[in-house]
């Protein structure tokens, strides 16, 4: 308790806002220890938490996006250390992945923040009892600046021409954006290295509490990745909240109760960038489970259902959809399918699709817009009208979590003995659709039905 009164006394000298967020996260790291520790068990949080007042609110939305976000930083460290020389964690506040994880003892890890936080860290550092052993270099450095590489090379052992692992979690959206897009291009010289960095779109709404983030966050982006190829970075691969990459699951589905499907003002992309072909593997989008081979001549629809635009700009999750369709069509016309792809959403959300497709490097599919539908009783209808006489067979690709309900929905919508398979993030179902001798077909049970969250 000693280190938790050295904790919770005034740093000197006094934290500014931005800096302050650094022991924010980390007493949103406690919290989390201490309702889900079998999700993630920050057993040093509590010494940056001043545990002797009451807990700032916090939402249970934004817990479980620390909570995934420090999951996915986590796995990413755990999957590239065995290809990396040294670590260096930008803006590393009270985070304590570097004696959190299982870490070689003599592999330099560089810990860089601003002066008062590097202070401040230390001094709880030293209070803490047992720690285990570490190579670890605490840096005070503004990294804003556009050298900071050198000064980090000229300061300390970092060697600039060794792969390295860096780790910007909660950083760059406080810099302006010429300066994000610089630190990210000036980080993009080191050879054989791999980038993780978190990012927040534009908010969605202007609710009092995106408000008061919105003096904070200055750097905000729809597509991360593809701001980090701009700056260099040959590979990368933005996710969200939602996404399975590499055993980074959702925090939402391992809490007990489960927390409400809130619409949120803002996406957070977790992202990875690297030059390295071997470092991308592990994060290169999986593969679809390949669709079951259909007679020859089987004529297809694939229907990408779309979802809102931000800033009328398609999210990376639509994109991810476009990109799932095509692997679907590829697959299908080599099974000797004929495959239609159809484009489906109004409000402009088919031409973003479109102009996604047009961007794919590797792909000459060819696809219809429609353009009329909002809702996906509306994708339904108006895709059949399109191509319904002509098909025997229809795949919708649509969200991981709407893709029960949009199946059903289609099912209900087109004629029976068509069948309707569902591709979505990362399940799948399929089913036929059964005609009974009164004319009535089955609907599946509600609790099959699903609301939807888009
Ligand atoms: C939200 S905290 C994240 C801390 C840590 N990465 C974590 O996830 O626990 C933001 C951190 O960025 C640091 N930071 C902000 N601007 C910085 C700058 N120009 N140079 C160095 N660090 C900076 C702050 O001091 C703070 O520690």
């Amino acid at each position: 308790m000693a280190a938790l009164a050295a904790a919770s006394s005034p740093p000197t000298p006094p934290l500014s806002p931005v800096e302050a967020t650094s022991s924010l996260i980390a007493a949103s790291r406690y919290a989390i220890s201490l309702v889900s520790p079998e999700y993630l068990n920050d057993t040093y949080a509590e010494y940056f938490t001043d545990t002797t007042s009451p807990p700032a609110p916090c939402s249970p939305l934004s817990l479980s996006r620390i909570a995934v976000r420090t999951r996915f930083f986590d796995t990413v460290l755990s999957q590239t250390l065995p290809h990396v020389a040294q670590i260096l964690i930008l803006a590393a506040g009270c985070d304590m992945r570097a004696y959190r994880l299982p870490i070689p003892p003599e592999l330099p890890i560089f810990e860089v923040d601003l002066p008062s936080v590097i202070t401040y860290k230390q001094r709880v550092l030293s209070t803490i009892p047992a720690l285990p052993p570490r190579n670890v270099t605490h840096v005070s450095l503004d990294l804003i600046s556009p050298s900071f590489l050198q000064t980090l090379a000229a300061t300390t052992s970092f060697d600039p021409t060794k792969p390295t692992l860096i780790l910007a979690e909660g950083l760059l959206y406080y810099f302006p954006p010429p300066q994000a897009s610089s630190t990210l291009a000036q980080l993009a010289i080191l050879p054989s290295s791999l980038l993780c960095f978190s990012a927040v779109s534009p908010p969605a709404s202007t609710t009092s509490k995106s408000r008061s983030l919105g003096e904070l966050f200055k750097w905000r982006t729809n597509d991360p990745a593809e701001t980090a190829r701009s700056a260099g970075w040959t590979y990368s691969r933005a996710f969200t909240y939602r996404d399975k990459p590499g055993g980074c699951d959702s925090y939402l589905e391992t809490l007990s109760p489960p927390l409400p499907n809130q619409p949120s003002p803002t996406s957070t992309f977790y992202t990875i960038a690297t030059t390295s072909p071997l470092l991308f593997t592990p994060f290169s989008p999986p593969s679809l489970p390949p669709p079951k081979p259909l007679p020859n001549n089987t004529t297809c629809a694939v229907i990408v259902c779309g979802k809102a635009l931000v800033d009328c700009v398609a999210t990376a999750e639509l994109e991810g959809r476009v990109e799932r369709a095509v692997q679907l069509c590829d697959g299908l016309r080599d099974g000797g399918c004929n495959v239609t792809l159809i484009l489906s959403g109004g409000r402009g959300e088919a031409e973003e699709m479109q102009r996604v497709l047009d961007g794919m490097k590797n792909s000459t599919t060819v696809a219809c817009v429609e353009k009329g539908s909002n809702t996906t009783r509306q994708n339904a209808v108006e895709c059949k009208k399109l191509v319904g006489d002509t098909v025997t067979m229809v795949y919708v690709v649509t969200s991981g979590y709407h893709v029960k309900r949009a199946v059903h929905v289609f099912k209900r919508e087109w004629r029976a003995g068509i069948e309707v398979e569902g591709y979505g993030d990362f399940w799948t179902v399929g089913e036929k659709v059964q005609k009974h001798e009164d004319g009535h077909r089955d609907r599946p049970p509600d609790s099959e039905v699903g609301a939807s969250v888009e």
